[in-house]
């Protein structure tokens, strides 16, 4: 008699198939429940600002327009090898011809805000060396208004990373305290020009990634470094950092005592600062590493917002730094303490964290961090990947990996360390990674964008409903833009641009933003058909009835 053996193999593949679709569940549960998660707007607090960012330097392009001068990014994006593909924002997305066309797409995605910065060698083109540039304040006023006549709030960036590159050549930048004058000097300029309208400022963004990357890394200009962390022409990579942080926050506080004392009685208004806020959780569950997770934060997130609300650096600084951790004289404990009105959050990630006090580990595993046993670090190694296994999806960027999660803990941990502070999200955004595949998805229909938002704000909708005080959400970016060191390649965009046309096309997250914006669920929708790039305003005319042909 033949035996069918067929039914049985069929048993055993189906078996160790749901094994395995088993195993892979376990590893990435807490992920990929997160990630069917729907939120709906209507789970926010009545006048929560939905928005989008963007930066001057990543999105203006006209560099060489209108009497704008040379910065720091326009020197460092046009030395060969320190930009992807030798990208440069000189074009960028011509945002400087087309800021009406972008007003008009943020008006049909029906945001509330719109964060954007400042060119300070646009307005101030030799800072407090020469005159203000008309043509600067004309080009921001015009955005301004142009917003406002839409019902959108303008949430202003005073500095997000680009200055003249003569105050780089004259005394050195931000390595040096006289900046603290030339930044005063740019507030002031945009509180008197600009301080009628505009209701929501920030000062510097990320003083604590620019420290790094800037001071430590030397991957952003002035690209100052010193051994182990990378080889620079100059630098020293376990104080500068510290030095660069110290003026930015004595810049911010002055700007703010200005702003407070001149504008804000009558004028209305809050100022605030943004910090890159990773989150981290302990590598293994032994006390050493949940330290370290614990050191971490403190390191990165307290370094910045500790001295701002309590006048000191973080405790755990002040106990591993020596003489080389800069202090704040009683007056100026005075002035940088409860000196924002608002902790913004730029929030991507979540990594590990692994302690180095107890155990050498500059290097482990896979990941390699040159530094992680310097005081500047922490002590702490930190990597996406343990055991072969990412914390979660990989993205465009090496270190940043989708972990729903973070948010709601990031926001905890800030809601609790100071008090509960009013908050801002003021980025949050996905870029897909590289792979040619990948990135065809995300021109055409970036599920996986739409999926890692509506994760993070169904995250970011349980912290408050915890309590904490979370006024506002902007994702990053409207469209896609130059990427610092990254260039054109990574792309955050609800929006892609063509680079030959400039041309915005919409993709699918930036339909799945309008349907959520206006309080529309995801799930309520019909099933998609392609989507054809036409329309003048990006969207079909058919999609008013909200079972609109994409998702
Ligand atoms: C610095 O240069 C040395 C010698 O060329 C090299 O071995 C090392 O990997 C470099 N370090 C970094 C961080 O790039
Ligand atoms: C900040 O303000 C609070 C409340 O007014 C006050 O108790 C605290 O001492 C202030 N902190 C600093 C550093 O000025
Ligand atoms: C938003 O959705 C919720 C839940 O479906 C509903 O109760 C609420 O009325 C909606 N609000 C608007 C403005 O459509």
């Amino acid at each position: 008699m033949k035996v069918n053996y067929f039914p049985l193999l069929l048993v055993l593949v189906v078996i160790s198939l749901s094994n395995f679709a088993k195993a892979i569940v376990e590893r990435e549960g807490k992920n990929a429940e997160e990630l069917a998660e729907d939120v709906k707007r209507s789970q926010f607090p009545d006048g929560f600002l939905f928005g989008v960012a963007t930066s001057s330097y990543q999105v203006e392009g006209a560099v060489h327009e209108d009497g704008r001068s040379r910065s720091n990014w326009d020197v460092f994006a046009h030395t060969k090898g320190n930009v992807n593909n030798g990208d440069t924002g000189d074009m960028a997305d011509d945002h400087y011809h087309r800021y009406s066309e972008d007003i008009e797409i943020m008006h049909s995605l029906g945001v509330d805000a719109y964060r954007f910065s400042i060119s300070w060698e646009r307005v101030l083109p030799r800072g407090k060396f020469g005159d203000i540039n008309p043509a600067g304040i004309l080009f921001y006023n015009k955005i301004i208004d142009n917003l406002l006549i839409r019902g959108i709030e303008p949430f202003v960036t005073i500095h997000h990373h680009d200055l003249p590159q003569e105050l780089e050549d004259t005394y050195g930048g931000w390595l040096s305290p006289l900046i603290q004058d030339d930044f005063i000097h740019l507030a002031e300029t945009c509180f008197k020009n600009f301080g009628d309208r505009v209701k929501y400022w920030i000062t510097i963004n990320e003083p604590n990634l620019v420290s790094e990357m800037a001071y430590e890394r030397g991957t952003y200009p002035p690209a100052r470094c010193s051994p182990p962390f990378g080889n620079c022409s100059a630098g020293n990579s376990d104080v500068e950092p510290l030095i660069v942080m110290h003026h930015m926050l004595l810049a911010h506080a002055k700007a703010v005592k200005l702003y407070r004392e001149q504008f804000q009685k009558k004028k209305g208004g809050i100022i605030g600062i943004v910090a890159n806020t990773f989150m981290y959780e302990p590598l293994t569950d032994n006390e050493h590493d949940r330290e370290a997770a614990s050191r971490v934060l403190a390191f990165n997130v307290g370094w910045c917002f500790d001295p701002l609300v309590f006048g000191e650096y973080p405790p755990e600084m002040r106990h591993y730094h020596g003489n080389e951790l800069p202090t704040f004289t009683s007056e100026e404990k005075q002035l940088v303490g409860n000196s924002t009105d608002f902790l913004g959050l730029n929030h991507y990630t979540t990594l590990y964290a692994k302690d180095c006090i107890h155990s050498s580990c500059s290097c482990f595993l896979s990941s390699c961090f040159p530094g992680a046993d310097r005081a500047i670090r922490g002590f702490v190694s930190t990597t996406g990947i343990w055991d072969g296994v990412a914390i979660g999806d990989p993205t465009g960027v090496s270190r940043f990996f989708v972990v729903p999660r973070g948010m709601e803990e990031i926001v905890d941990y800030v809601k609790k360390r100071y008090h509960n502070k009013p908050m801002f999200i003021t980025e949050n955004g996905y870029s897909p990674p590289k792979s040619q595949e990948e990135q065809f998805d995300d021109l055409l229909h970036d599920i996986k964008r739409i999926e890692f938002h509506k994760a993070y704000l169904a995250s970011l909708a349980r912290a408050i409903r915890n309590g904490a005080d979370v006024r506002g959400y902007f994702i990053w970016s409207l469209m896609d833009d130059f990427e610092w060191v990254n260039g054109y390649d990574v792309k955050f965009g609800l929006y892609s641009v063509d680079r030959t046309t400039m041309n915005r096309i919409p993709k699918s997250s930036a339909k799945w933003y309008r349907d959520f914006l206006h309080n529309i669920s995801l799930n309520d929708q019909k099933p998609r058909i392609a989507f054809p790039f036409t329309s003048a305003d990006g969207f079909l005319p058919n999609v008013e009835d909200g079972t609109a042909e994409m998702a």
